[in-house]
């Protein structure tokens, strides 16, 4: 008799196998697209530590089912993303994929999860197209598109009395579409950009820039940079003594994640962005202590948050399926409808899957970015090209 029984559970386990089905046993494989080489490399870990800690406080699971992960450095090199995402969709063939941080190998992913439908949710990435033109029923993200944060920056500018502004970035999507934001919300408020000054994807020689920006003397500099090169940019922009005539904003990302690495080189400095320190709610406290106690005393940041994020609207998603992600309309219908719980506040998703967030204005004091005031309420991206 308990021969049987154990023969039909086995047998029954090697059809489900064979038949591709997994079972409530399995464990959920999730992919990992992640720069963890480079000078985005601490974004990539930071988001990976975010995902985990929301798991971790899930008992080590997500709608009742263990997690596997599987790992890709993505390096932020787009020549290789698609290549990448097939290891993760393809040779490891993952349930869901989590990533990236560089929006032209985000959009390189996008495509390659669209062409296999695996779902996927853009933890950093702010490329417009992927919430635009690329959106889909499987497409989500937890982070931005570039539009916003460069938009909610326009107001605050103009209203602090400046008249014209240089941008100054690296050439590629993230900097030609955030720049593009803080066009359209400086210009509708009577601003205008004089100049738009690049230099390639991921280089740091600024002097003949900075330079430039010496003889043009806008009223103000807007920049975006992140990571290593963010450090690199606001030591040099400091060096130069520009700031004290021309100050120099940005989105958030050229203040988050860096500023023990920039120092006294930051301080003051203005940016908007969908997180804050100093936020003071129970929610972000409570996250700020976990993480911080988790991770060696290191304090989170707006990468670590948006990784976090993601596994919270995995949770939604696996709830409303009891964990079965094999139910993919249900999943993704239950995840686009979340509300998420997030230590930067509360926010919901567009149709679009991108999230209607608020946008902090902050000041760096320390090695914080102080809120100063909520710059734009309930931002939602435009979402043009989006059919969904
Ligand atoms: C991007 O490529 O979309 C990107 C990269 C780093 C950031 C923000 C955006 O901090």
């Amino acid at each position: 008799m308990m021969h049987h029984a154990l023969n039909r559970v086995l047998l029954a386990g090697a059809l489900a196998l064979v038949a591709g089905h997994a079972t409530a046993a399995d464990k959920i494989k999730v992919g990992f697209m992640l720069p963890y080489s480079g000078t985005y490399a601490a974004l990539g870990t930071a988001i990976e530590n975010g995902f985990k800690l929301y798991v971790a406080e899930q008992g080590g699971k997500l709608g009742g089912r263990e997690l596997e992960y599987f790992k890709v450095d993505d390096e932020s090199n787009p020549a290789k993303a698609s290549e990448n995402a097939n290891r993760l969709i393809k040779r490891d063939q993952v349930d869901i994929l989590i990533g990236t941080v560089h929006s032209g190998v985000a959009m390189a992913l996008a495509k390659a999860a669209k062409g296999s439908d695996t779902t996927l949710i853009v933890t950093n990435a702010g490329a417009d197209a992927i919430t635009g033109p690329m959106c889909g029923p499987g497409i989500f993200r937890t982070s931005f598109s570039n539009w916003q944060p460069g938009y909610a920056m326009g107001p605050v500018a103009a209203a602090k009395g400046h008249k014209t502004a240089v941008t100054i970035t690296w050439k590629y999507a993230a900097g030609a579409e955030q720049m593009e934001g803080f066009r359209e919300g400086f210009e509708k408020n009577g601003g205008k950009i004089v100049k738009d000054l690049t230099l390639p994807f991921p280089n740091v020689e600024f002097q003949s820039l900075l330079t430039e920006i010496a003889s043009i003397k806008p009223d103000m500099v807007f920049a975006f940079f992140a990571g290593g090169g963010a450090v690199k940019f606001v030591q040099d922009y400091h060096a130069s003594g520009l700031q004290k005539t021309i100050p120099l904003y940005g989105t958030g990302f050229l203040t988050d994640g860096t500023l023990p690495a920039q120092g006294a080189s930051a301080q003051g400095i203005l940016t908007t962005l969908h997180y804050a320190d100093g936020l003071n709610t129970p929610r972000d406290n409570d996250f700020r202590a976990h993480y911080a106690k988790t991770y060696n005393n290191v304090q989170p940041d707006v990468y670590a948050v948006q990784g976090y994020d993601a596994a919270q609207l995995m949770q939604s998603g696996l709830a409303a399926v009891q964990g079965n992600i094999d139910d993919k309309a249900k999943f993704r219908d239950a995840m686009r409808g979340a509300t998420i719980d997030s230590p930067r506040g509360k926010f919901t998703l567009s149709a679009a899957g991108n999230p209607v967030q608020d946008f902090y204005l902050r000041k760096v004091d320390g090695q914080k970015n102080n809120v100063v005031e909520v710059a734009v309420k309930q931002l939602a991206d435009p979402a043009r090209g989006c059919k969904l």
